[in-house]
C-alpha cells in the first residue's frame, strides 16, 4: 500500500503529549502514513526565532496534508495566531468542524449529529484593525462575494456527499446588513444549485439559544468566520467539551487538521490531556486520504473505549493520556465487521469533497453602474468638529459619532468619543485631486484625520449604510 507522507506540527502546550498520542495509535493500527515533523507556535518562535518558519508552509505544501496540535498565541500583544496565518497564507478558507455526540461522554443531549462549515479567512479575522485615536480602535470585518460563495458551496457539496440534508446559514444580517447580508445572498445564490437539500438560514444570537436548547434539529451550519469560531466552539460544548472537537482546515488543493481547543498550558505536561480531539481529527484527516477502513478502525476503537469507560479526567475519567492511548490500541480491531458502537464521524463512508471540486469559481460582479457619490472623513476632534459646510464640489452632510448622527440637528444624548465621522457628498464629477484637496482642507482646519472611506452607489441604490438618525 502507498505511504502517505503527512506533515506533523507538535505545537505548544499540551500539543507534544496529544500528537504522541495519535502518532502511536496511528502506528499501532498500521496506518500507512510518514510523518514529517515541522515546528511552529511558541516554542518554535523561543528555539527557532520564527513562530511559522517558512519551512514548515513549504512542508504542508508539498505534502499537501497536515495534523496539526495547538499552538500558544499571545494576548493582546505579540505574534498573530499560526492558526490564522496558516490558514490565511496556504487560504484554507472552510473550516470543517463536526460536533457528534460520542458513547460514555455524559452531556445534556444525546444523538447530536452536527456539521459546522466555518468561512475560514476573512471577516474580522482578516485582521485589519487599526487604532484612529488613542482612545479608539477599529476593525474591518471584510466580507467578500467569492470567500461566501466559495464556502457556501463547498458546505452545500459536502452535504450532498454526506447525504445531509439541511443546510442552515448562520448571520446577522439584520445589524450588518452589507456583509452579513452579502454573506447570507452568496448562500442562497449557491443553494439554488442544490433542490435536493434544504437551505434556510438563522440570526447568530437565535441559534445559540436553539443550538443549547434542542441541538438535534439541526444537521449542518455555514457561518462567517467570527460567528463560526464562536458556535463550534459552544457546538463543542454540547457534546462533552473542547476535548472532543476535532476539525480540518481545506482550500482547493490542502488540508490541514486541527483540534478546536487550544494548548491548554494549566495541564500541559500533567498527563492530563485528552487526546480524543486531535485523534477524532487525525480520523476526518485519514478520510481525506481515503483510508477509509483506518478511518473506521481507530474511531471504532475509540467509541469501544469510551463505551467501557476509559476516559481522560475531563470526561470524568481517571486514566493518564499513556492510559487513555493504550486502551484505545487495545481496542483497534482488525477487520471492520458489524459493530453497533461503529458510527463514523462523518456518517456514510464517503470521502469529503476537496474544495477544488466544488465547482467553478465564483464570479466577482462587475463595477457596470458603479458610481462614487462622496466620501467619508473619520477625523480626531474632542468635541464635535467645526466643519466647514462645503469645499468646491462637496457638501457636508452628515458628522456621526460612532455611528450615530450628531449633526446636523439636535445633538443626542450619547457618549461621544474622539472620532467623529464628516460625511462629504459632491454634486458632480470629482476625484483623487479633488479628495485630497479636500483631506488638505480638513488639515488646514486643525483636523487630524486617520480614515477616509468611498460612498458607492450601484444602479442607484446606495452601498454604504447611513448613521443611526440619518
Ligand atoms: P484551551 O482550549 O487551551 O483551554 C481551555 C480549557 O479547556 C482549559 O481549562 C484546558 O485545560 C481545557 N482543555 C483544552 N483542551 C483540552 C484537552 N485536550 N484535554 C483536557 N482539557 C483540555 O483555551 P485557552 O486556555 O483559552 O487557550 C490557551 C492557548 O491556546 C492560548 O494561547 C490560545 O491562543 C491557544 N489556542 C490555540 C488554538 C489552536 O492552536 N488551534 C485554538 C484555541 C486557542
Amino acid at each position: 500500500m502507498e505511504n502517505y507522507k503527512v506533515t506533523l506540527i507538535k505545537g505548544d502546550g499540551i500539543g507534544p503529549e496529544i500528537a504522541d498520542a495519535v502518532v502511536e495509535i496511528f502506528k499501532c493500527a498500521n496506518v500507512p502514513i510518514e510523518w514529517e515533523e515541522a515546528y511552529a507556535g511558541l516554542e518554535s518562535s523561543e528555539k527557532r526565532g520564527n513562530v511559522l518558519p517558512e519551512e514548515t508552509l513549504d512542508s504542508i505544501k508539498r505534502n499537501k496534508v497536515a495534523l496539526k496540535s495547538p499552538t500558544t498565541t499571545p494576548v493582546g500583544k505579540g505574534h498573530k495566531s499560526v492558526n490564522v496565518t496558516i490558514r490565511k497564507k496556504l487560504d484554507l478558507f472552510a473550516n470543517v468542524r463536526p460536533a457528534k455526540s460520542l458513547p460514555g461522554v455524559k452531556t445534556r443531549f444525546d444523538n447530536v449529529d452536527l456539521l459546522i462549515v466555518r468561512e475560514n479567512v476573512e471577516d474580522t479575522y482578516a485582521g485589519i484593525e487599526y487604532y484612529q485615536t488613542p482612545d479608539v480602535a477599529e476593525c474591518l470585518k471584510i466580507i467578500t462575494r467569492q470567500g461566501s460563495t466559495a464556502v457556501a458551496r463547498y458546505g452545500f457539496e459536502l452535504a450532498r456527499t454526506l447525504g445531509r440534508k439541511r443546510v442552515t446559514c448562520v448571520h446577522k444580517a439584520n445589524i450588518h446588513k452589507l456583509t452579513d447580508g452579502l454573506f447570507l445572498e452568496c448562500f442562497q445564490e449557491v443553494a439554488k444549485d442544490f433542490p435536493e437539500i434544504q437551505a434556510d438560514d438563522i440570526i447568530v444570537d437565535n441559534v445559540c439559544m436553539q443550538l443549547v436548547s434542542k441541538p438535534e434539529q439541526f444537521d449542518m451550519l455555514v457561518l462567517p468566520n467570527l460567528y463560526g469560531d464562536i458556535v463550534s466552539d459552544l457546538c463543542a460544548g454540547i457534546v462533552g467539551g473542547l476535548g472532543v472537537a476535532p476539525g480540518g482546515n481545506i482550500s482547493n488543493d490542502l488540508a490541514v487538521f486541527e483540534a478546536v481547543h487550544g494548548s491548554a498550558p494549566d495541564i500541559a505536561g500533567k498527563g492530563l490531556a485528552n487526546p480524543i480531539a486531535l485523534l477524532l481529527s487525525a480520523i476526518q484527516m485519514l478520510r481525506h486520504l481515503k483510508l477509509l477502513s483506518h478511518a473506521h478502525r481507530i474511531e471504532t476503537a475509540l467509541r469501544l473505549t469510551l463505551a467501557a469507560g476509559i476516559k481522560t479526567r475531563d470526561l470524568g475519567g481517571n486514566c493518564s493520556t499513556q492510559e487513555f492511548t493504550k486502551g484505545i490500541i487495545s481496542n483497534i480491531p482488525v477487520e471492520i465487521e458489524s459493530d453497533p458502537l461503529k458510527t463514523p464521524m462523518m456518517e456514510k463512508q464517503q470521502v469529503p469533497p476537496m474544495a477544488s471540486d466544488a465547482a467553478a469559481e465564483p464570479k466577482a460582479t462587475n463595477n457596470v453602474n458603479w458610481k462614487c457619490d462622496g466620501i467619508d472623513i473619520f477625523v480626531q476632534s474632542k468635541g464635535l468638529p467645526k466643519m466647514t459646510e462645503s469645499f468646491e464640489n462637496f457638501t457636508l452632510t452628515t458628522i456621526s459619532n460612532r455611528g450615530t448622527k450628531v449633526y446636523p440637528g439636535t445633538m443626542p444624548d450619547i457618549l461621544l468619543v474622539d472620532w467623529f465621522t464628516c460625511r462629504f457628498t459632491a454634486d458632480g464629477e470629482f476625484g483623487d485631486t479633488e479628495i485630497a484637496r479636500l483631506l488638505q482642507h480638513v488639515t488646514a482646519l486643525g483636523y487630524e484625520w486617520t480614515h477616509v472611506e468611498k460612498l458607492f452607489s450601484k444602479d442607484g441604490a446606495i452601498m454604504y449604510t447611513k448613521a443611526q438618525g440619518e
